[in-house]
């Protein structure tokens, strides 16, 4: 590969974004030449962003909140992945031409995330909390990792109903047949109960805000906890705060912040751009410090 591969990120605000580093990291352990930078755009000059950033000779570009629904209006090729879900986060100059093709690596990028904290999704009952765009960012990759049954719970109730509606059952085959999403009242009255294995957090709750009305939920038999959220070095996330003082005993609990995710999403965009696999042995001392 010849000459400095032009890449970057787009999102507002981008100031606290680590895809520069990471991107970064990978492409010294790559051996290959980048330029990764972050730009803060706002949704009125989105279009013409991505435009004028791929006439310039950009490579790829990923794209972060509040712009991976509206980024769409300004490619030429979607994924099969990207019309299921309707949201992107990287987008690609395809070779040859000037077309701009748009796929998304978040949900591949949690279920690296969670096999890499030794959590399986395979069979089990998982609990995802929260209903935003966060949440339905996750659940077609979780449905085709084929659990028992995907249920959410939200704050407000009334979020959840129509985000179950977008994700009909997945027929996968005899052995993992019928993964269905359900709100969680329907969980607890309808089905075999049989406890939650997994619970990931999609909320939003920050620092200030606090998880009291999750003291509610049916999670006594959950041993797997992990936040889409991540945390520096220094601080731990409301949800894994919270998740430590769930049941009686740390023993045999797994609890993870996002960090794994980040990277994973980060890695899968990076090989859509490169074709190269990185390195993802990539610490939060890498990242943080300096
Ligand atoms: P995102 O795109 O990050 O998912 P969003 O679409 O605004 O952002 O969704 C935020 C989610 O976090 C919602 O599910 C929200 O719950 P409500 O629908 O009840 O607002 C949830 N959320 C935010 N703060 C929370 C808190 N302190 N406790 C529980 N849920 C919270």
């Amino acid at each position: 590969m010849s000459g400095i591969i032009k890449l970057g990120v787009v999102g507002d605000p981008i100031d606290h974004s680590l895809s520069p580093k990471i991107h970064k990291l990978f492409a010294e352990r790559a051996n290959i030449e980048i330029e990764y930078e972050a730009f803060n755009v706002v949704a009125a000059n989105l279009n013409s962003f991505i435009k004028n950033f791929f006439d310039d000779g950009g490579r790829g570009l990923n794209v972060t909140l509040p712009h991976k629904i509206d980024c769409l209006n300004s490619v030429d090729e979607i994924s099969p992945l990207v019309k299921k879900i309707g949201a992107a986060n990287t987008l690609k100059r395809l070779e040859g031409s000037n077309q701009i093709f748009a796929d998304s690596t978040d949900g591949a990028g949690l279920i690296n995330g969670l096999l890499e904290a030794r959590i399986t999704p395979i069979k089990s009952d998982i609990l995802i909390i929260g209903a935003g765009g966060a949440a339905q960012s996750i659940i077609h990759a979780l449905q085709n990792s084929c659990p028992r049954v995907i249920a959410i719970a939200n704050r407000t109730k009334g979020k959840v109903k129509p985000v179950v509606s977008r994700f009909p059952p997945l027929d996968h085959d005899d052995l993992f047949p019928n993964t269905q999403v359900v709100d969680i009242e329907t969980y607890l009255n309808e089905w075999d109960y049989q406890g939650f294995h997994t619970v990931i957090n999609a909320t939003s709750a920050r620092e200030d805000s606090n998880f009291i009305w999750c003291e509610l939920l049916p999670i006594e038999s959950a041993t797997n906890f992990y936040d889409l959220s991540y945390s520096n070095l220094e601080e731990i996330t409301p949800f894994i705060r919270w998740a430590r003082q769930q049941g009686n005993s740390n023993t045999g609990k797994k609890i993870s912040d996002g960090f794994g995710m980040l990277i994973h999403q980060a890695a899968l965009s990076f090989e859509i751009w490169t074709g190269i696999k990185p390195d993802t042995t990539i610490t939060k001392a890498e990242l943080f410090d300096g």
